[in-house]
């Protein structure tokens, strides 16, 4: 299961490029692997399928990867035409940052995405009320595109759908041979943390306790789920059931927690 460890183009909240180890060891083998809260799509990067379903409700996120998927080099270039010094300012960013949210064009939007990822905040993506993208910008000394990381990613969704779909849409398609792996949005443990609220409904108790009934679901016709969450009572309690496996984890920027890795192959059906 484990081959070389290759990194996002983009930058993400709760990106797991530095626990891909763990998972790459807790997913088992199968022919699909279904991931949704696909993020900076580290984990679909790092493992080996034969085919991918890859998913996330950020539909920006995901036409992106369907802009990378089609276009591979073309797009790469056009979107690398946006990291110039001058665009690397308060003024030029909400400006394009306001493009951005008035946008129809995708290709054009999913440039931008690429481009408010690199210089907002800590690569975070997160959405008013409104659904207008709002994380403010921070001046790093040189924003970096990453073209070989979006090329070999590229060449890595030939084998792969990208979808924006709720997540039980996303699990019904799940059949013998396929492998589900979710990583939730992380609990709300500090009010740093807040800023896990990528869209603007969130991720709330009612949408775990589906997310743990479709899995037990799956577990029952033999297809293998791992979930990875942070390790609270009220994730403890929602998978009493499954194999649970812990560690620690250092989140730059926010605090130390102790996430943990909740692995639901064992899921006993009730
Ligand atoms: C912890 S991040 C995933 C990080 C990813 N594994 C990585 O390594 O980059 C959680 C993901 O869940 C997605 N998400 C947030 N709220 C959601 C919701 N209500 N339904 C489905 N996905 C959601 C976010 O877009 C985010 O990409």
């Amino acid at each position: 299961m484990a081959v070389n460890q290759m990194r996002s183009f983009l930058k993400w909240a709760g990106g797991k490029y530095k626990i891909i180890n763990r998972i790459q060891q807790a997913l088992p083998n199968g022919r699909q692997l279904i991931e949704h809260f696909a993020g900076s799509g580290i984990v679909f990067f790092n493992v080996d399928f034969e085919e991918y379903l890859v998913a996330d409700t950020i539909a920006d996120l995901i036409h992106l990867y369907k802009q990378v998927q089609v276009q591979g080099n073309n797009f790469a270039l056009y979107a690398s035409a946006l990291f110039t010094p001058e665009n690397n300012t308060e003024v030029a960013f909400y400006d394009l940052r306001a493009k951005f949210n008035a946008c129809t064009d995708l290709a054009r939007k999913s440039a931008l995405f690429v481009y408010l990822n690199r210089h907002c905040f800590n690569g975070l993506c997160r959405y008013c009320s409104k659904g207008q993208f709002n994380v403010p910008f921070v001046r790093y000394t040189k924003p970096t595109f990453s073209s070989v990381e979006m090329l070999n990613f590229h060449d890595k969704s030939k084998r792969a759908v990208f979808e924006v779909a709720d997540i039980k849409v996303i699990m019904e398609k799940a059949e013998i041979g396929s492998v589900v792996y979710c990583d939730l949005p992380y609990a709300l443990l500090t009010t740093m943390a807040n800023f896990c609220s990528y869209t603007k409904d969130g991720f709330t108790l009612n949408d775990k306790q589906a997310l743990a009934d479709c899995a037990k679901k799956l577990i029952g016709r033999d297809i293998p789920v791992v979930i990875s969450n942070h390790k609270t009572e009220s994730t403890q309690s929602l998978y009493s059931k499954a194999k649970i496996i812990s560690f620690e984890v250092f989140i730059q920027r926010i605090s130390i927690f102790q996430p943990n890795f909740l692995y639901t192959r064992e899921f006993v059906c009730n």
